[in-house]
């Protein structure tokens, strides 16, 4: 599918740094890692092995695409956290930046409920894509505004599981 865009083994370092960075800044903290869904159960769990320090999951699923390849600005809750992360270190963990629309209504919805912190970790942030300004601590890889495949990230539900980045390029 496409052409290889980000190779798994560099996926792998970058999310060994990332890891690193993380168990560094949340030493001795209530760390709580929240993934999105579907796309970024991959990324959670490849990263999630490489955070040294005690740290607990919870996930949210929003609506996203449906079958098209652009955003439509409509975010919807799928499913919300089970925990309540008042007074928590809140991590987000999201597979790709794109728009920023569905990050933008995301920290809104949780800075309300008052979590200690609440920071973004993203796999792929799209250059050349006009959002508003989101401020990520961790991030991975920059790449174009293309639409890609893999590593959680779909095409009408479908290779998600693919170990490397693609870009999809007849569609
Ligand atoms: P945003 O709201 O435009 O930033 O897009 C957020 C969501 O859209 C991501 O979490 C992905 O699920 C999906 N998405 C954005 N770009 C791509 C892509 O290139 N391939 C697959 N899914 C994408
Ligand atoms: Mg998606």
């Amino acid at each position: 599918m496409g052409r290889t865009l980000v190779s798994a083994e560099d996926i792998g370092a970058r999310l060994e740094e990332m890891g690193a960075a993380i168990s560094r800044d949340y030493a001795g903290k209530d760390l709580l890692m929240v993934g999105i869904l579907k796309g970024a159960f991959v990324v959670m769990a490849d990263l999630a092995r490489h955070v040294t320090i005690p740290v607990e999951f919870d996930f949210m699923a929003v609506s996203s695409y449906g079958a098209s390849t652009k955003s439509s600005g409509v975010v919807r809750i799928l499913k919300d956290l089970d925990e309540e992360i008042e007074g928590r270190h809140v991590l987000i963990v999201e597979d790709i930046i794109d728009t920023g629309l569905t990050l933008q209504y995301l920290i809104r919805n949780l800075r309300v409920r008052n979590p200690a912190s609440l920071e973004l970790a993203a796999l792929l942030i799209k250059d050349g894509v006009e959002r508003p300004p989101l401020d990520i601590a961790y991030e991975g890889f920059h790449i174009g505004p293309e639409f890609v495949v893999g590593y959680g990230l779909d095409f009408e539900g479908k290779y998600r599981n693919l170990p490397h980045v693609a870009v999809v390029d007849e569609v």
